[in-house]
């Protein structure tokens, strides 16, 4: 959905001549915006698919472990949208963000903040505790409040200069069953097989009263969003 990083994209303010690397580019919709600024952008993801995807649009994409980066001191800014929230190594991908940039460089994203998705979670989680299930080990998200994303952002060697951490509620263009089974497979790998068809469709039944609009037809998702920009010092 690249319309929805339009404002994160806005924060950035890509300027002609910048070199930006795009962190978690996915199949670089929201890279291709960003590269028409006239910065020369480059986008990583450890999705070999998703990158295959990014170069099919012309960019320099490249398959990299976030937590792992290659750079030094060679961008003006990185960017990230949607994607930080998936990285469990919160700390190396900081600090490889850091070293990626030089100095005086920004660090401008947007992702998942406390309160993302709650009601899907808490009804993923009460459907595998009825199974006798703890789905909470399993879970693959860091939505991270405020103060703790500034505190990891200050131990990575950057000031924040500003962090907003807002709901955006989201309307789908597919089914809940269908989000379900694009974003939340890791719950699924916790079933026996014999109990793995009808999860989603039984999460989705338990969410149909809150995150389904009937006069409208849509489905929508409890998004809470953690937006910054932090500068290397
Ligand atoms: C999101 O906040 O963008 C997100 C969170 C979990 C799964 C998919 C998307």
């Amino acid at each position: 959905m690249p319309e929805l990083g339009r404002p994160v994209l806005a924060w950035l303010d890509p300027k002609p001549g910048e070199r930006i690397l795009d962190l978690g580019c996915g199949d670089g919709a929201l890279t291709s915006e960003l590269a028409r600024s006239g910065a020369a952008v480059v986008g990583i993801d450890a999705s070999p698919s998703q990158i295959e995807a990014a170069r099919a649009r012309g960019l320099d994409a490249r398959v990299m472990d976030a937590a792992a980066l290659a750079f030094e001191a060679e961008f003006d800014a990185v960017f990230s949208n949607a994607a930080l929230h998936w990285m469990a190594d919160r700390t190396s991908v900081l600090a490889g963000t850091a070293r990626a940039l030089k100095p005086g460089g920004r660090l401008v994203a947007e992702m998942g903040g406390k309160g993302n998705i709650d009601r899907v979670l808490r009804a993923i989680l009460a459907v595998l505790a009825e199974r006798g299930c703890d789905g909470r080990p399993a879970l693959p998200w860091l939505f991270p409040d405020p103060d703790d994303q500034a505190a990891a952002l200050a131990r990575a060697g950057f000031r924040v200069a500003r962090m907003e951490h807002f709901e955006r509620p989201t309307d789908l263009d597919c089914t809940m069953t269908d989000w379900l089974e694009i974003f939340a497979p890791a719950f699924v790998r916790l079933l026996p097989e014999a109990d793995r068809e009808t999860f989603f469709t039984e999460v989705s039944a338990r969410l149909e009263p809150e995150l389904f609009d009937p006069g409208r037809g849509v489905w929508w998702v409890d998004y809470v969003r953690l937006r910054f920009e932090a500068v290397k010092t």
